[in-house]
């Protein structure tokens, strides 16, 4: 297969962890038999300061011209960050126009932690049972996020405002992929919202069981998103399939999932546009550990395999990548995030390293 990849190194670890990921992807490349064009392009705090725009249009062009897009995560301390004007900070100037141009409205957030690697999560082993595997599915681009923001006075009072709307339509095919996902796995579908509150989620949950209704084989269950924060951390593996979730709550929620597992570094993602999509890993660039070669490449390399399947419909390559990370884990090999008490030092791998023992494992 012949592609043209754009990639947006990003802050941070960005270029850390992106580097192991095109290592990855090279080694696919030539296992395969694929060809791939790789495009780098500015993008982020780091390209506001280079270029003067987050998102400057040379990246614009390489991305619109590109079949998928890898992004690093972006964002520096806020010390650096306070230097740039609110409009071209890389969240607002940057991450937001790049899901809203491609329109990337499913972000794929999978949250895998098999029994045997049980003791990376902060919980009991007991209560990760027989492994944790949630395919948390994030609205990308609507509610608040993109709601009109007003900072005003009226009699005397300042005040600001974000709007929260939901159009039927952005509803009904992030639920529809949903279904679609927990039909494919077999497994239950949970729908999380704000009912008891929120005008957008009472339309949410009627769209919702509008879609559910062409998937009679799937189990949906609903549940009110603080109750779903609070079970997360004392019965995780009630929710083993599909989860749905608006924009805001998928944020907070896919965050405190990395959490569950042990890392955000082992947290990966794919936003999933009609006709162009793109991965990045669900965290931040991480600036309190940027430079050190010690961030967990996993997120994004997990990121590229996504992109296999996701995007580039190559599912075995997509599960090569998987057996590859998943190999050097069962040989007790871990990054320095995911460290316990009494770990022999002598397993613990740098950013290169681990990247450097996926792709022996992929090169066989
Ligand atoms: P963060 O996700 O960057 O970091 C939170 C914590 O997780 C830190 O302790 C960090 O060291 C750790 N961590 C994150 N990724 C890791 C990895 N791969 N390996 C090991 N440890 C890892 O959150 P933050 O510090 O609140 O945000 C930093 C910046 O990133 C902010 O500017 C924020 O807006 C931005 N951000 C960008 C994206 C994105 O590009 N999609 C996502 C989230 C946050
Ligand atoms: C994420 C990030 C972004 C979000 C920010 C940086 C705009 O937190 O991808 O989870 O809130 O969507
Ligand atoms: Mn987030």
């Amino acid at each position: 297969m012949q592609k043209i990849i754009a990639i947006l190194e990003g802050d941070g670890i960005g270029p850390e962890i992106v580097r192991e990921a095109v290592k990855v992807l090279k080694a696919v490349e030539i296992k395969y038999n694929h060809k791939f064009t790789l495009n780098f392009a500015p993008f982020g705090a780091g390209a506001y300061f280079s270029e003067g725009s987050p998102f400057p249009e040379k990246t614009r062009h390489i991305c619109d011209d590109a079949d998928v897009i890898i992004k690093g995560p972006v964002g520096l301390a806020v010390d650096k960050m306070n230097l740039i004007p609110q409009e071209h900070r890389p969240e607002i100037g940057a991450i937001l126009p790049l899901r809203k141009r491609y329109d990337t409205f499913a972000n794929f957030r999978p949250v895998r932690l098999p029994k045997a690697l049980a003791a990376f999560s902060p919980l009991r082993e007991e209560l990760i049972g027989d492994g944790l595997d949630i395919l948390m599915i994030r609205e990308l681009v609507g509610g608040i996020y993109f709601g009109k923001k007003t900072e005003g006075a009226s009699t005397g009072m300042k005040y600001a405002e974000d709007e929260c709307t939901y159009t039927e339509a952005q509803i009904r095919r992030v639920a529809m992929i949903a279904f679609e996902e927990a039909r494919r796995r077999k497994e239950v579908l949970t729908n999380v919202h704000k009912a008891n509150v929120l005008a957008t989620s009472r339309f949410w949950n009627d769209i919702v069981e509008d879609v559910a209704k062409q998937f009679p084989d799937v189990t949906c269950n609903s549940i009110l998103v603080d109750n779903a924060a609070f079970q997360l951390v004392k019965n995780p593996c009630q929710f083993n399939g599909v989860m749905l979730l608006e924009n805001m709550q998928g944020d907070i929620l896919t965050d405190q999932a990395g959490g569950l597992i042990g890392s955000l570094g082992l947290m990966p993602s794919a936003c999933i546009g009609p006709e162009k999509s793109y991965v990045e890993p669900a965290h931040g660039s991480a600036p309190d550990i940027a430079g050190m070669n010690i961030a967990n490449p996993y997120s994004m390399i997990g990121s590229i395999a996504l992109m296999f399947d996701k995007c580039l419909n190559l599912q075995e390559e997509a599960r090569n990548i998987w057996d590859a990370i998943f190999h050097v884990f069962g040989q007790g090999f871990i990054t320095q995030d995911l460290v316990s008490e009494g770990y022999d030092k002598k397993k613990v791998l740098s950013t290169s390293a681990f990247g450097d023992m996926v792709v022996e494992r992929i090169q066989g």
